[in-house]
């Protein structure tokens, strides 16, 4: 029997780091080159399957304006797990991001489980073929089914230094390939207690 169980995430971060793009690429598999600045929140669910059971996602994709920062606590309260976001290309957004991460220790579930995400690498990186295919998947369960992403592929067994070795979960993103994405929520997943 499959267990099923549901994970409260919020996603945080400056302004147009790409927050709502990596929900979006991470629930729709698209990408929307004019994304609208988030109002107050956004929630949506995704499912997430690991080997031996299934997440539900519920996330709170929260504006990164700051006349709504202190609405964040209300979003970021008993939450399991953030991700909080930084734009490659715009040093300020990863001060923003460290502060958010500190908040978070301060403030949020001790036991939360929390990714930092460079976002919008396809900016810094030559063009590659892309990691997400673009042809559009009918998925309304668009699921991370770890070794089918295809964008990890590490040989685990050289690894001495866990990824989450500094107290974060770390990637580096594009919303628009979708490279890192489904990993993000995939290595979280793997984080969250089985209880
Ligand atoms: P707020 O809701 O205002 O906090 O912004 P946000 O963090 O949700 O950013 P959003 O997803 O709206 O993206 C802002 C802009 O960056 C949009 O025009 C996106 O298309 C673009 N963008 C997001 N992710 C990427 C990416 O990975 N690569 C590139 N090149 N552009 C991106
Ligand atoms: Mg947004």
């Amino acid at each position: 029997t499959e267990r099923s169980v549901q994970v409260k995430l919020v996603l945080l971060g400056e302004a147009a780091v790409g927050k709502s793009s990596i929900v979006l690429r991470f629930v729709s598999n698209e990408f929307q080159p004019n994304k609208e600045p988030t109002i107050g929140a956004a929630f949506l669910t995704q499912k997430c399957r690991l080997e031996d059971r299934v997440l539900r996602y519920e996330i709170w994709d929260t504006a990164g304006q700051e006349r709504f920062h202190s609405l964040a606590p209300m979003y970021y309260r008993n939450a399991q797990a953030a991700v909080v976001v930084y734009d490659v290309t715009k040093a300020s957004s990863l001060e923003k991001a460290k502060t958010w991460v500190k908040e978070l220790q301060r403030q949020a579930n001790p036991n939360i489980v929390i990714a930092l995400a460079g976002n919008k690498i396809d900016l810094v990186t030559p063009s590659a073929s892309p990691s997400v295919p673009e042809s559009e998947d009918e998925a309304d369960d668009a699921t991370a089914t770890p070794g089918e992403t295809g964008t990890s592929g590490e040989p685990e067994s050289l690894r001495q230094v866990p990824r989450d070795e500094a107290g974060l979960l770390f990637f580096e993103t594009s919303a628009k390939t979708g490279e890192g994405v489904v990993e993000i929520f995939t290595e979280i997943a793997k984080k969250i207690p089985i209880d």
